[in-house]
């Protein structure tokens, strides 16, 4: 199946390259209230009507609280190197803080021991979204009790599975949940406004640090990172209201968390608005506390925004112009396919001083993907991530110390809002049944990673 093109490329990214697959805790394990695991925010979210699309709910997801052994044997089988997971918080602690789960305890242990029996080296998230319920009681995100209850959390895994786990994420694109969760209530919790959003995007930015600095004082040799979701943002006209707006968006989107992490404090010069967290953070003398030397970031790219001018809009005043809008290239999520855009964003991302290596932790698209005669036959997907893949080896011949790439998803699993349709795996999965299906850009990873 493979060409010429692929031997080729897949050689030049060099022998240290980490070639991984990445996914969540809440998307994937299900047993969501087996084996004394707590409610997570995204258990009671999805059991709010019409807040997941279709319905669906993370009780049991791809089962890969189950599975995990035939999941990661199908991983390593197609090539990868990578087994980037996160932990669920209420799984080992179900009320947040206090009592231990043991038996949660346990099941990292195992998934763990089976990542390093197969060769696969793990890369634990501290944090992708599944906030323990009891803890969202309290206040969740918007708490200034959060940093205290992340240490504790982070300090417990550290200690636990520190000896076995070297590759530590310290959380999930921070913009992605507090934005969605806090401020527009699409995801879970589900709170709106400004009162939520602020102390929200406070409490992460000095969680994200902190959490950096319990893991290198508690993990001998850890090589610590995190992850940031993160588009390039283009105005849609040359018009200077469209510009500012697109400015606008951008100091949110892209700009937010990466800039207090690397010291820099907030990117308040750019867009006023920012000042507001100052009633959050009196006379910014936490400017240091969020800041952490972190040995490597990662980049989780979807998709490029175009923006334009709206009045209408509070705060930004801003409104995208959707890619299905402008009729071009795009996902079955209408996420818009540009590898140039990747590029360039990569290039960004390295020239922030104090970057010192780059991880793609997440890249991949959604596709109406279907089942027949046995067979998924999503050549969309592999010419996706041909594309992605030809950028990045660009960005890297460039000079970018980038180290990994890491494919969104292994199975099709539980898209948060958007429930069970929206399909990101290399293997597909039939919800009714859990069988498992290699889908063709899975066959093509393994042509690809083996230089066939
Ligand atoms: C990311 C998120 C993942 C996954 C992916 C595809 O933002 O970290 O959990 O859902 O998007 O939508």
């Amino acid at each position: 199946m493979a060409t010429n093109l692929h031997r080729l490329i897949a050689k030049e990214f060099g022998e240290d390259f980490a070639w991984g697959v990445a996914m969540a805790a809440a998307q994937n394990e299900g047993a969501w209230s087996s084996y004394g695991k707590g409610p997570s925010i995204w258990d009671n979210f999805s059991r709010r009507q019409g807040k997941i699309k279709g319905g669906g709910k993370p009780t049991i997801a791809c089962d890969f609280y189950h599975r995990y052994k035939d999941d990661l044997l199908m991983a390593k089988a197609l090539g990868f190197s990578v087994f980037r997971f996160s932990i669920s918080w209420p799984r080992i602690l179900p009320e947040g803080t206090g009592k231990v789960n043991k038996e949660g305890i346990a099941f990292y242990h195992r998934v763990i021991d089976e990542c390093l029996k197969l060769g696969l080296t793990p890369y634990v998230t501290l944090y992708h979204w599944d906030l323990p319920a009891a803890l969202e009681k309290e206040g969740g995100w918007t708490s200034h009790l959060m940093l205290r209850w992340f240490v504790r959390y982070a300090a417990l895994c550290a200690e636990e599975y520190g000896d076995k786990v070297k590759n530590w994420i310290v959380l999930n694109e921070p913009f992605g949940f507090t934005s969605l969760g806090y401020m527009l209530g699409k995801h879970a919790p589900g709170r709106i406004g400004l009162s939520n959003f602020l102390p929200a995007i406070h409490n992460t930015a000095l969680a994200q640090a902190e959490g950096g600095r319990i893991l290198r004082q508690l993990v001998k040799n850890a090589h610590i990172g995190t992850t940031f979701s993160c588009s390039e943002v283009l105005p849609y006209t040359s018009s200077p209201e469209d510009i500012q707006a697109a400015k606008r968006v951008d100091v949110l989107m892209n700009r937010l968390f990466i800039e207090p992490a690397l010291g820099r404090g907030y990117p308040r010069e750019d867009f006023k608005f920012l000042d507001k967290l100052e009633l959050h953070n009196k006379s910014w003398k936490y400017t240091e506390k969020m800041h952490f030397n972190f040995d490597f970031i990662g980049i989780q790219n979807y998709f490029p925004v175009v923006v334009r001018h709206n009045a209408l809009i509070p705060i930004v005043q801003a409104s995208e112009v959707k890619a299905t809008t402008r009729k071009v290239p795009h996902t079955a999520m209408g996420w818009e396919i540009n590898p140039d855009s990747f590029y360039r964003l990569i290039k960004r991302f390295w020239l922030y001083g104090g970057v010192k290596e780059i991880i793609i932790s997440e890249s991949g698209a959604c596709f109406k993907d279907e089942l027949v005669g046995g067979v998924v036959d999503d050549q969309q997907r592999i010419d996706y991530y041909q594309q992605y893949l030809l950028a990045l080896l660009r960005a890297k011949k460039e000079g970018v110390n980038v180290k990994g790439f890491f494919a969104w998803t292994l199975t099709d699993n539980f898209e948060w809002a958007e429930g069970y349709k929206a399909r990101f795996g290399l293997i597909h999965v039939d919800f009714n049944t859990q069988l498992r299906t290699i889908k063709n850009s899975g066959y093509w990873f393994r042509d690809w990673l083996s230089g066939k």
